[in-house]
Parts: structure tokens; C-alpha cells; sequence
């Protein structure tokens, strides 16, 4: 274990720096006073806020069939009520029985004064908006529409073949005003409802939370709006302990919103736009609901499903703020390699920039052509290199010719960026560089641009990916900072960077005190101490606030800035513009569509234009970016990591639930920084989220700057967690593919929620501590510190279902819902495989390559029937449009195992063994037809304890393990 200890010399080097005076601790930066915004109080905790349920709501009248619906006129039923907004007097209603499954209702304004109305409706060019699919009538449609005018406009939506409610306004009015639209459904009590994504919050979201979306760059605040927004939820009912169902409902609109889960009820709120419901009926053909089913029909009808990933994608990844240059870097590569950790690909955060600029390189730290050939060196044995990318592009000092910037240049040439309403020129926000623009997606050119800057970059850093960072988009100063002053060139941030002066993190995971006692004591003297020291003599002044109460609304005028419902944004201040570009920087579209429409569009966008210029990179290959912002459909081009967390033991736990909303959501590859982002971890927390993250599909470590370095060949522990939870993960590499392909295909879910796989045990409803990646492995995690043991339910036991240990295969024998006690030394991850699974696996090897050229095996898990089943799917691994691919489909029934398969790619590697566990005792004998002839290879059985192995199958597949259909049969 690495002894962490606070040396004199660390101590006095605070207090040194304490010691300097003010002027000697001077750091370029703007004035702190330059973000200050009012602050405001939010509108749920504001008691003198009009109550927008006491607006008079809308009559309908004008009922028109479509054929597939019908539309009708709404008019408001009684004065203006100005709640939040200007009320918008004359409504459509859309109502369409878009497919089966989907019912899409519409409420928006019937005159639309310009197309650069204020109520914007979002276009489907940037957001997909599912259409009827030319068949589906009320007649044939899973979901039935009901409505009333008394006392005003009210709607239900109910299953038709059960007449099941699943959603419904009725006793609340519906409120429509220009930054303001609001409808209440009524809910069941204690109800289950899951997603709204992106929260850092419990999986099963209960009736007494808020979740409010507004993209925000702040670490993962819990229960506060982070940097995704995705505005979905799913709700189950359970009926008697003996079955559930299941709906779900989409509600397209990128506005900043509020979703106030109630007892009894559901508000929702957004600061404008339209009502665009979808309802999902999560109904199969035989009229059964479930979560799996409408999380599919949520991403294949509504929002798209997943980019396939390139098979190296799911190796281990490794990144860190903070590695200074080449010398570090390829210290981290060497010692994982010497420590006999898989490293799949290395990641340079900001360090690699001259000066935080986009596309730069440092000439000092990270000088070409060395540092091309370190990363030619990583692709020569068979790993990558991904670097970041800020969304924010530097702003040259015009005073100074010396300091021309060409990304920016060509940019502005092109006139390319979001501009400032009260200059007409660019908008000039602070990020990391300084003075900072943002391309405007809504332009053609910007695509051109950024495809651009991003190809030639390459040239000379041959990146395999993209991490986009900042998309929110996150600005550190209060609206266009930089306009007249772009002469200043603030080097630093307006706040204080780890690193800096008094910034030394002395935090440590929970249970450290108790593993580390005396280290923990000096941590947290030492701490103290330099809080006083700031507080005696801040670095930076903070800023000074007013606060600001309620705008009124204003008629014929929108208040983008501060609109007058105001939603509960975790800046400190409320204030929408804190900390992000400002709701009234313009876009350069025909409409000078504002940032207040397109602010939480952001990072789809530039995720979206990252796409298509690594399509030009590598034409024809599968691009892989990593994207922090993330909307609806983000899934489609990106990949996206949890935000800043923290190394603690409850943020590790909280990464599953923002995990399963992930996969709600369509965007499956997603990893949280494992370690901790934020503040040191600790050889205990780095070892259990190590084994924890290898069952995420997307592998990462990744921290702060001047936090301790959390590599996991630093600590043994960490190294052995490592190695044995990775050589699982490599292990099953092709099944986590295979989820995928089948992800991309139909929508279905990689890492999955207890409650989805097992829809009738009402016990699992809210359980987060464990979860199955795909049907058939169950991970139970240990998430807390101190203990060598860790509780979790083998779920369905009771009803026949089999468990087996992953490591021993020895059956699991507990009883239904029993809360079972298993051992979990620190370097060991529950792993159990279910009855009923066939996995297709290979050797762990270093790298994925290296790993998918090993002969294949077979693990078959027996279910109570004597049954299982299995798919795997096989392609090149990197091309976006494959020439062949290979599906093969396993089954095992009646004492026989047999594969088929359907397409032409070729595996070289032959199958050379068949694990099967769950057998009652030795065979007699076997035999084994191969492409339909007798083999009689000299294939070896062994049987002990429960496992049959089968081995010495190398010959019979010699030209590949699946090139032909295969049955193994055993008499007994
Ligand atoms: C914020 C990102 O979330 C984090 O991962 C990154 O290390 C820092 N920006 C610095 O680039």
C-alpha cells in the first residue's frame, strides 16, 4: 500500500505561498466582479410566486379527424394570467396515433407572428421528431385518447386493452405563456418512476424531487441539474406481486424545464417552446408492458438508437489532468505495462495545449514530432490516444499581431460564432484560454470549419477519438466579458485552479480515517490551516451580489436573461447566464434564434459536428467521441462520461443509477471517472471502483490536477483489482459488443437495472446497488468502505431461476429476496452468471487486439429446465458500413449444445473449449456433428462438481469457430 504523508516541506509550501504578499500572488485573471450576476430565488421556493394553476386554461372547439388523430382549436378560458410569461391566447392540438406503441400529442401556438417566433418549436433538423408511420388509427393504436372541456381542456391518455390510465391532466389546467408552459398529470401513489436524465440522484426517482434541466458545467451536483438533458421518464406499476407494467413518456423540448415529481402528481414546466408528449406504450405484440421494451421503443422511435463503437473502445482507458509531458505520459504507459495492467488507450486532458488553445501543441512539454512518435509508438503495439477538445475557441489579442490564432481566424472569417445581440459582434465569454467564442452549429460553415481545424490537427497528433469537454457551453465570466477589453488576455480563470496558491486537496474517501489514521489526522490539520490562511487573505477577491427579485412579465417582450419563472440551476445565484454563455447571445440563423432556445442543444451539436469531421479523418471508420453535454439523440454519434465526481465511496455509488438512465436514454457507452474525479482516492475506493467500472462500458480513470495520481499500478491492491476485474471484462469483451450491436439495433439496454430484468419482483423496484450487464452477468459490487463483505439478491431464486459464481461456477443456493452474504476481499467483484446464458468468450490478453485473436470458448449456464441460449455477434470492429458480418445464435436443450450462424465474416479463431455448469453429473459419452458430419476428433471431457469441460475442439474449428453449425450432444 503507498503510504500517503503530509511532509513538513508540504505544509510549509502553503504556508510559504501564504507568506508572499498579495502583489507577489497576482494571477492574470479577470476581475471575479465580471461574473457576478444577481442572484435570484428560485420559483419553487419562492412563496410569493403566482400560482400558475390558477391561470383559466383553455377550451377546445374546431374537433377536425385526420385520419390518424385529430386536430382542434384551444382558446384561453379567461383573462390573461402573465403566471411566468405572456399567455399565448389561440392553441392548436395535434393529436396523432403515430404507431402501435406511440401516441404523440402537440400543443402550440396557432399564430406564429414570424418564423422567429418567440415561441420557438424545436425544428426536426436538430432534434428528430418522430412521425406516424402511414398505417396507425386509433383503431389499431395501444393507447387511447380521452378528453373533456369541463371545467376547461383536460386530457387522458389509458391502454386501450386494459383501459389503464397512464396519463392524465384532468383537474389541472393546462398553461401556455411565451416563456412559460406548464401541465400537471396525475400520478398513482408511490409511484415508480425512473430516468430524467441527467441526474445525479437514486435510480427510482420517488415523489419528492425536482429535476431540473439546464446544461451546466458544475461537478455532479446530487439532485441538482448537471450536463445532460434528456426528457424521458419510464413509470412501472406493480399489480399484486404477481406482474407490472410499464410506460413511458418523451417530452421533446430543449428549453431549461423543471419536473416537480409530487406525491400523487407530476408538474412539468419548461421556460418555452411547445408541448411535443410522446407516449409509449411499452406493450410486445402479446399485449405485455415492460421498462426493456419501452426504453426500446423510446430510442427506435423517438430519438434514434446507439453508434456502434469500434471494438477497442471497451478497452481500459486511461486519463488524468495533470500528466505534464511526454516524459509522464509514457512513464503511465510503461508502468501498466510493467505492472501487467491492460492500458487500451491513453488520454491528454488540456495539458497538451499551448496556452489552452484548441488545436495547438505545447512546443515545450509536448513538442512535435516527439510527441507524434509517442503516439505512433502506443498504435505500433496495438493502443490509442485520445486528447480533449474545449468547446470555447481562443480570441487573438487584436493589439498584438504575434498572438494570431488561426482556429479563430478561420472562424471568424467564415464568421462562424455566436454573436453579442447588444454589439452585433461575436459573443467574447472566458474559458480556459482566455477571451473565448463558440461556433454557431446553426451555420453551415461551422461544420466545415471545425472538420477542418480538427484534420489538420491530426497530422500531427494522430488521435483515434475525441473528448469533448466544456459543451454545456460553460463560460467563466457573466455575458460577452471580452468585448473591448479582448486586449486583456486573462491567462487564469476567475477562480482558483488546483494547483494553485492554497489549493492543496487534503480530502480522502470515507474510511480513510480509519486505514490511514495518522495520514488523515495531518490531512485534516493541514486542511484547516490553509482555510484559515484563505480565508485571512483570499487569493481572489470573491465576487460581491446583489440580489434580484421576480421579473414581471412584459407584453410583446421576452426576458432571456431573467426570465420571470426562474428555474432552481445549481449556480450559485440561479442566474441562467452564471457560468455559461448568456440566453441572449444570437445565432446566426435566419431567425437570430437566441441561446436561450438552443443552450441545452449545445452539446449535441458540437458532438454531432465531431462526427462527421472524424468521418473525414478516418473516412469509413466508426467514429469514437466522448461528449459531456448530451441531449436526446445524442446516443446516435456519442459516447458520454459521468462529469466531475468526486473519490468517494457515494459517488462511485451513485455512478449505477446515472449509469441505467444512460442506458435509458440511448447513449450506453458511458463510464463515470473511475477513482474519483475530484479530491484524492485512496487505495480502498480506487480498488472497488476499479472492479466496479469493468463492468461499465465505458472504462475510464480519470482525475483532477494535484490530486494525487491514481493510476492503478500506484497501489497493489488497486493493481491486482485491476488485473482480475479486466481479465473478467476481457474475457466477455465480445459479449459486451454483442449488447451493443444488439443495442444499435433494437434499442435494448447494455448494463441493465434488477427491476427491468426481473419485471415482477416489486422488491427490486428501487435496487442500484447491483445491477446485470445484459440478461445474463450480475454484478454486486462492494460500495462502501471497510468491509471485506457485501450484500445482494439473487433475483428470481424463488421462481427457479439458476446463479452461478462467475469465478468458481459453483451454483448460488439462497433463498427468494434473501439479502445474501458474500465474501469480497478487496480485490475481488461479485460476479454471477444466470442460469439460461451462453456467453461466447475469449483469453484476456493486453489489448483487445491481441485479445480477439485467442480461440474462442463457450460458458453454458444451465437454467432449472436444462436450457440456455446466447447470440454473438462478429464484424471487422471499426468499419461504420460492414462488408460482412456474422450473427450466431446458441442453444442448448435436451442435453445438446448447437450453433447456428447467418452471415459471411470470417472469425480465424477456432472454438477450443465448452464450459457447461449446472450439470448433475459425468456424461457416458458425447458426440459432435460439425458442418453436419460426424467428428471424431479427440475431444476431451471432464466433469467435476456441477461444470462439464469439453476441450481439445481446435482441430474440429480449425477454419474458424463459427464458419460451420455445430451440435455437441451428451448422453448420459
Ligand atoms: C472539466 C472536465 O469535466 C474534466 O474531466 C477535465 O479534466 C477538466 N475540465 C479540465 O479539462
Amino acid at each position: 500500500m503507498r503510504a500517503v504523508t503530509f511532509a513538513p516541506a508540504v505544509l510549509a509550501l502553503a504556508g510559504f505561498v501564504w507568506a508572499q504578499t498579495p502583489t507577489e500572488r497576482v494571477i492574470p485573471t479577470l476581475p471575479p466582479q465580471i461574473n457576478a450576476l444577481p442572484s435570484l430565488t428560485p420559483t419553487i421556493y419562492d412563496d410569493s410566486a403566482p400560482d400558475s394553476q390558477e391561470c383559466p386554461g383553455y377550451k377546445a372547439s374546431n374537433v377536425a379527424q385526420t385520419g390518424h388523430g385529430f386536430t382542434a382549436d384551444l382558446a384561453i378560458a379567461g383573462a390573461n394570467c402573465q403566471a411566468f410569461g405572456n399567455d399565448v391566447a389561440d392553441l392548436v392540438l395535434e393529436v396523432q396515433y403515430q404507431a402501435k406503441e406511440r401516441l404523440n400529442v402537440r400543443i402550440y401556438p396557432k399564430y406564429i407572428a414570424s418564423a422567429n417566433s418567440s415561441w420557438f418549436i424545436l425544428p426536426p433538423s436538430l432534434v428528430d421528431q418522430p412521425e406516424w408511420d402511414g398505417k396507425t388509427t386509433a383503431n389499431s393504436s395501444d393507447l387511447s385518447f380521452d378528453w373533456s372541456n369541463d371545467p376547461t381542456f383536460q386530457f387522458r391518455v389509458s391502454r386501450t386493452s386494459t383501459g389503464e390510465e397512464l396519463f392524465s391532466t384532468y383537474g389541472h389546467v393546462i398553461v401556455y405563456e411565451d416563456q412559460f408552459i406548464e401541465l400537471v398529470t396525475n400520478m398513482v401513489e408511490d409511484y415508480n418512476v425512473y430516468g430524467l436524465a441527467e441526474n445525479i440522484h437514486d435510480f427510482r426517482l420517488g415523489n419528492n424531487h425536482t429535476q431540473t434541466f439546464y446544461a451546466v458545467d458544475a461537478g455532479n451536483p446530487i439532485d441538482g441539474n448537471v450536463y445532460g438533458v434528456i426528457p424521458f421518464y419510464q413509470e412501472t406499476k406493480y399489480h399484486n406481486g404477481t406482474d407490472s407494467t410499464a410506460h413511458g413518456m418523451y417530452a421533446r423540448n430543449a428549453h431549461g424545464q423543471e419536473w416537480l415529481l409530487r406525491e400523487n402528481t407530476i408538474t412539468y414546466r419548461t421556460l418555452g417552446g411547445s408541448f411535443d408528449l410522446y407516449f409509449l406504450s411499452g406493450q410486445k405484440d402479446d399485449g405485455s408492458s415492460s421498462a426493456l421494451t419501452t426504453i426500446a421503443q423510446f430510442q427506435v422511435g423517438c430519438i434514434g438508437t446507439p453508434a456502434m463503437q469500434m471494438y477497442w473502445t471497451f478497452g481500459f482507458h486511461q486519463a488524468r489532468w495533470g500528466y505534464e509531458n511526454i516524459s509522464v505520459v509514457q512513464e503511465v504507459v510503461d508502468r501498466y505495462r510493467e505492472a501487467n495492467i491492460p492500458l487500451e488507450c491513453l488520454w491528454n486532458d488540456l495539458d497538451i495545449y499551448d496556452l489552452y488553445r484548441d488545436f495547438t501543441n505545447n512546443q515545450v512539454t509536448y513538442p512535435l514530432p516527439a510527441f507524434t512518435n509517442f503516439i505512433e509508438s502506443l498504435h505500433a503495439n496495438g493502443q490509442h490516444y485520445v486528447p480533449i477538445i474545449d468547446s470555447n475557441i481562443y480570441v487573438s489579442n487584436p493589439e498584438n499581431a504575434s498572438d494570431y490564432y488561426e482556429p479563430f481566424a478561420n472562424g471568424a472569417q467564415l464568421q462562424t460564432f455566436i454573436r453579442d445581440p447588444t454589439t452585433g459582434d461575436f459573443y467574447y465569454g472566458d474559458n480556459w484560454p482566455g477571451f473565448s467564442v463558440w461556433a454557431d452549429w446553426l451555420l453551415p460553415s461551422s461544420q466545415a470549419w471545425w472538420t477542418s481545424e480538427i484534420v489538420k490537427w491530426h497530422k500531427g497528433t494522430p488521435f483515434d477519438g475525441i473528448w469533448i469537454d466544456l459543451s454545456e457551453a460553460s463560460s467563466f465570466c457573466a455575458g460577452s466579458c471580452g468585448n473591448g477589453r479582448l486586449n486583456e488576455n486573462p491567462v487564469h480563470p476567475p477562480f482558483l485552479l488546483p494547483g494553485d496558491p492554497l489549493t492543496f486537496d487534503f480530502n480522502y474517501p470515507e474510511g480513510f480515517n480509519v486505514t490511514n489514521a495518522t495520514e488523515a489526522s495531518s490531512a485534516a490539520a493541514a486542511a484547516s490551516s490553509q482555510a484559515a490562511a484563505y480565508s485571512a487573505s483570499p487569493v481572489l477577491p470573491a465576487a460581491t451580489t446583489t440580489t434580484q427579485g421576480r421579473t414581471e412579465p412584459t407584453p410583446g417582450v421576452r426576458n432571456l436573461n431573467f426570465p420571470p419563472y426562474v428555474i432552481n440551476h445549481v449556480q450559485s445565484g440561479h442566474a441562467l447566464g452564471k457560468s455559461a454563455i448568456a440566453p441572449n447571445a444570437t445565432h446566426n440563423d435566419a431567425y437570430n434564434t437566441t441561446e436561450y432556445e438552443m443552450h441545452n442543444l449545445f452539446g449535441l451539436q458540437i458532438s454531432n459536428a465531431t462526427y462527421h469531421a472524424l468521418l473525414e479523418v478516418f473516412p469509413g471508420r466508426r467514429p469514437f467521441t466522448v461528449g459531456r453535454s448530451v441531449f436526446a439523440g445524442s446516443g446516435k454519434t456519442t459516447s458520454h462520461w459521468g462529469g466531475d465526481n468526486t473519490a468517494t465511496f457515494g459517488s462511485m455509488y451513485l455512478s449505477i443509477s446515472q449509469a441505467f438512465t444512460m442506458m435509458m436514454s440511448g447513449i450506453p457507452m458511458f463510464g463515470a471517472d473511475t477513482c474519483g474525479f475530484a479530491r484524492n482516492t485512496d487505495n480502498q475506493l480506487c480498488s472497488r471502483w476499479m472492479e466496479l467500472s469493468a463492468f461499465f462500458p465505458f472504462y475510464r480513470n480519470h482525475n483532477v490536477k494535484a490530486a494525487i495520481g491514481q493510476e492503478a499500478y500506484h497501489w497493489s491492491s488497486v493493481a491486482e483489482s485491476a488485473r482480475r476485474a479486466m481479465a473478467v471484462r476481457y474475457s466477455l469483451l465480445n459479449y459486451m459488443y454483442t449488447l451493443f450491436y444488439h443495442a444499435h439495433t433494437e434499442g435494448a439496454t447494455v448494463m441493465r437495472a434488477l427491476a427491468w430484468e426481473f419485471p415482477n419482483d416489486a422488491s427490486l423496484a428501487g435496487t442500484d446497488s447491483q445491477f446485470l450487464l445484459g440478461p445474463s452477468i450480475l454484478v454486486t459490487p462492494v460500495l462502501v468502505p471497510n468491509v471485506e463483505t457485501v450484500q445482494g439478491v439473487f433475483p428470481g431464486i424463488g421462481d427457479g431461476e439458476r446463479w452461478y459464481d462467475w469465478y468458481t461456477l459453483e451454483e448460488v443456493h439462497a433463498a427468494a429476496q434473501e439479502n445474501v452474504t458474500m465474501s469480497a476481499p478487496l480485490e475481488h467483484i461479485n460476479v454471477h452468471v444466470r442460469g439460461g446464458s451462453i456467453l461466447p468468450l475469449q483469453q484476456p490478453k493486453y489489448t483487445t487486439n491481441e485479445t480477439r485473436h485467442t480461440p474462442f470458448g463457450l460458458l453454458v449456464a444451465l437454467n432449472s429446465t436444462g436450457g440456455a441460449m446466447g447470440s454473438l455477434y462478429l464484424d471487422d470492429g471499426e468499419s461504420l458500413v460492414q462488408d460482412a458480418t456474422r450473427l450466431v445464435t446458441f442453444a442448448y436443450a435436451e442435453n445438446c449444445l448447437s450453433f447456428t450462424s447467418e452471415g459471411s465474416y470470417h472469425a480465424a479463431q477456432p472454438l477450443a473449449n465448452i464450459t457447461i455448469a449446472g450439470v448433475a453429473s459425468a456424461p457416458q459419452s458425447m458426440s459432435l456433428t460439425c458442418g453436419g458430419a460426424e467428428s471424431d476428433a479427440n475431444v476431451t471431457m471432464a466433469y467435476e462438481s456441477g461444470v462439464l469441460k469439453v476441450a481439445g475442439m481446435e482441430d474440429v474449428t480449425a477454419s474458424g469457430a463459427f464458419e460451420k453449425d455445430m451440435k455437441v450432444c451428451f448422453g448420459w
